[in-house]
């Protein structure tokens, strides 16, 4: 029987990863896993520190779980480039501490990463295998998080997502709703380009993965390119709101991070592991915004 354990099962995604093993279905239908006996865990912070080893290794230990998720990150781009040291510790420090565990009781560990890995310079989807460089603290410290996990060589799937957003907690879908409610008028980047992803998919394929034997990186994100710009237009039109967006160009719209200004990514390994049922972004964000407030409602 598969025992999971979701770390930082308080955050955006790991919420949602609660949500769905709970209900025993994700919002695009079933997985493999739910037809199975499983039992699952949260924890996050205040429970478990992924930076301390000893306590790590005697959670993993003690719980015998068979797979971990893990979604437990420092997730503020801006802020990692003054604190990359503490950023350092939860992006490279506790993966490893979690793979060393995982691979101590023969658990898998399933890692969630990001395509900040990638310095932006390509001009056609990333593959999985292409070199990483990263150019922002938040990249570098992601990108040796993944290079400890490959390092400790047990069972892993590291899965690099992009431009979350979801029904818990704090996302740029949120903010451009409530700054657009507020200000009538916002002036949104339209030279960076990503895969906006709904974090009900990710949690679909991560859940898919669970039951997969295929290993290494995998990629995993809403399907369909688009910037910052077109991104925040369909969030308000799609809202309803009325306010007006209008493009800038990065360097009108400073910021103490660096972001890659070409980031898709291509999801060959995800298709051919487990099939590739990403919603087109502009699909999964009008279901996203039909349905936040019913999810509101009921007190998730
Ligand atoms: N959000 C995005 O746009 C995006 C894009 C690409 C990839 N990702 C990746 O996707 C994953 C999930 O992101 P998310 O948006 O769900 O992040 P999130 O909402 O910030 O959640 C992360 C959770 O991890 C917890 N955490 C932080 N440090 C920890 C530690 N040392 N030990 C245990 N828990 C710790 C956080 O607690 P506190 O809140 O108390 O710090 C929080 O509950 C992350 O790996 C992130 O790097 C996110």
């Amino acid at each position: 029987m598969e025992k999971l354990l979701v770390i930082g099962a308080k955050g955006q995604l790991g919420k949602e990863l609660m949500h769905c093993l709970a209900g025993e279905k994700t919002e695009l239908g079933t997985v493999p896993l739910f037809d199975m006996p499983y039992i699952f865990e949260g924890v996050d912070i205040d429970e478990l520190d992924i930076t301390d080893r000893e306590a790590v290794l005697e959670f993993i230990q003690k719980g015998a779980y068979t797979c971990l998720i893990n979604c437990a990150a420092f997730t503020n781009v801006n802020l990692c480039e003054s604190q990359e040291e503490a950023a350092f510790q939860a992006n490279k420090v506790g993966p490893e501490n979690l793979a060393l565990a995982a691979k101590a009781i023969g658990a898998k560990l399933i890692h969630v990463s990001t395509d900040y890995v990638f310095d932006g310079e390509g001009t056609s989807p990333y593959k999985e295998t292409d070199p990483v460089c990263p150019v922002s603290a938040y990249g570098r410290t992601k990108a040796a998080g993944e290079e400890a996990i490959e390092q400790v060589g047990g069972k892993y799937q590291i899965i690099r997502t992009a431009w979350l957003y979801g029904y818990y907690g704090r996302n740029f879908v949120k903010t451009i709703q409530q700054n657009g409610r507020d200000k009538g008028q916002l002036s949104v980047v339209s030279d960076q380009v990503g895969n906006p992803t709904n974090a009900a998919d990710l949690a679909h394929h991560i859940l898919k993965l669970v039951t997969s034997d295929e290993t290494g990186i995998f990629h995993g994100t809403g399907r369909g390119l688009c910037s910052w710009y077109d991104f925040a237009s369909k969030i308000i039109e799609f809202s309803g709101i009325r306010a007006k967006v209008l493009p800038c160009r990065t360097e009108d719209y400073p910021t103490p991070a660096k972001r890659p200004h070409y980031s898709a990514l291509d999801h060959s390994h995800l298709d051919e592991a487990v099939g590739d049922e990403f919603r087109p972004w502009e699909e999964a964000l009008a279901y996203f915004v039909q349905h936040q407030n019913d999810q509101i409602q009921e007190g998730i």
